[in-house]
C-alpha cells in the first residue's frame, strides 16, 4: 500500500504502526533521501538543495533508489510506501515497477488533515539526530525532554521544518500531489482517511480500509 497526504499529515507515524501490525517494511522516500544526504552521496548532495527549498527532488535518481528498495527480499510479501508516489508520473512509474516485480498495489490511503493542524504538528515535531525516531513536543513527547526514547540521541528540528520551507512544501503538495489523488481514485485504489484525532484512532481507520481492500 501507499500512504499519501500533505507534509505532517502523519504518514511516517502511521507507516510505523502498519509495519508492526502487518509485518511488512516501511519504505519512506523522505528517509531514503535523508540517508543519501547524510552519507554525502552525489544524489544526496543534489537532493539537499531541493529538500531545503521544499521542492520535489527530480525523478531520475530517486526512481532508481525506490526500485532498488522495493526489489529487496523483505518487500516480497508487501510494503508500506510513504511519500512516494507524489505525482501522476511517479505513480505510473510505480505501477510499471510493481508489474516487473510481479505484484500490484492494493490501496492508496490519503490522510486528510487541515492546514492549521499541519502547522501545529510540524512546528512541534522533533526527530532524533541519531536514529531518526520522530516525536512531538505536545502530541507525542519523549520521556525526557530533548532526548530520544529509543537511543538517547539528541532531538532536533528537521531542516525542512522551518516555516518558509513548510509553506513551500504545502504549495507543492497542492499543485503536484492533489491531482494524483484524483488519478488514484479513477484507478479504484484511493481511500480518503480522516487524519485527525489520536494516532491510534487514525490507525484504526486505515486498518479498516486495508480490510476493505482485500
Ligand atoms: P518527506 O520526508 O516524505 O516529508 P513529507 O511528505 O513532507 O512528510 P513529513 O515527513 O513532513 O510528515 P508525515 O506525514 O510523515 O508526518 P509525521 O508522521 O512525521 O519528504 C521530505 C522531502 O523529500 C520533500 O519535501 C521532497 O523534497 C523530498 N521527497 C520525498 N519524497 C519525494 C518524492 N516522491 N519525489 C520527490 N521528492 C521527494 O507526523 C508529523 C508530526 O505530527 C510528528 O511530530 C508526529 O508525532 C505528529 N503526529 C502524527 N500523527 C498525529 C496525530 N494523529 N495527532 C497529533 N500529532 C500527530
Amino acid at each position: 500500500m501507499v500512504l499519501l497526504g500533505p507534509p505532517g499529515a502523519g504518514k511516517g507515524t502511521q507507516a510505523k504502526k502498519l509495519t508492526r501490525r502487518f509485518g511488512v517494511p516501511h519504505v519512506s522516500s523522505g528517509d531514503i533521501l535523508r540517508s543519501a544526504v547524510a552519507a554525502g552521496t552525489p544524489l544526496g548532495q543534489e537532493a539537499k538543495s531541493y529538500m531545503d527549498r521544499g521542492e520535489l527532488v527530480p525523478d531520475r535518481a530517486l526512481l532508481e533508489l525506490i526500485e532498488e528498495r522495493l526489489g529487496k527480499a523483505d518487500c516480497l510479501h508487501g510494503f508500506v510506501l510513504d511519500g512516494f508516489p507524489r505525482t501522476r508520473a511517479q505513480a505510473e512509474t510505480l505501477f510499471g515497477m510493481l508489474e516487473g516485480l510481479g505484484t500490484e498495489l492494493d490501496l492508496a490511503a490519503a490522510l486528510l488533515v487541515s492546514r492549521r493542524e499541519i502547522i501545529d504538528r510540524i512546528s512541534g515535531r522533533r526527530v532524533c539526530g541519531s536514529c531518526g525516531a520522530s516525536f512531538h513536543v505536545t502530541f507525542a513527547p519523549p520521556a525526557r525532554e530533548g532526548s530520544c526514547d529509543l537511543c538517547g540521541g539528541a532531538l532536533v528540528q528537521r531542516d525542512d521544518d522551518r516555516e518558509a520551507t513548510v509553506a513551500a512544501r504545502l504549495d507543492v503538495y497542492d499543485r503536484e500531489t492533489e491531482p494524483l489523488l484524483r488519478y488514484l481514485d479513477e484507478c479504484g485504489l484511493l481511500a480518503r482517511i480522516d487524519g485527525t484525532g489520536s494516532a491510534e484512532a487514525v490507525f484504526e481507520r486505515i486498518v479498516g480500509s486495508v480490510a476493505e481492500s482485500r
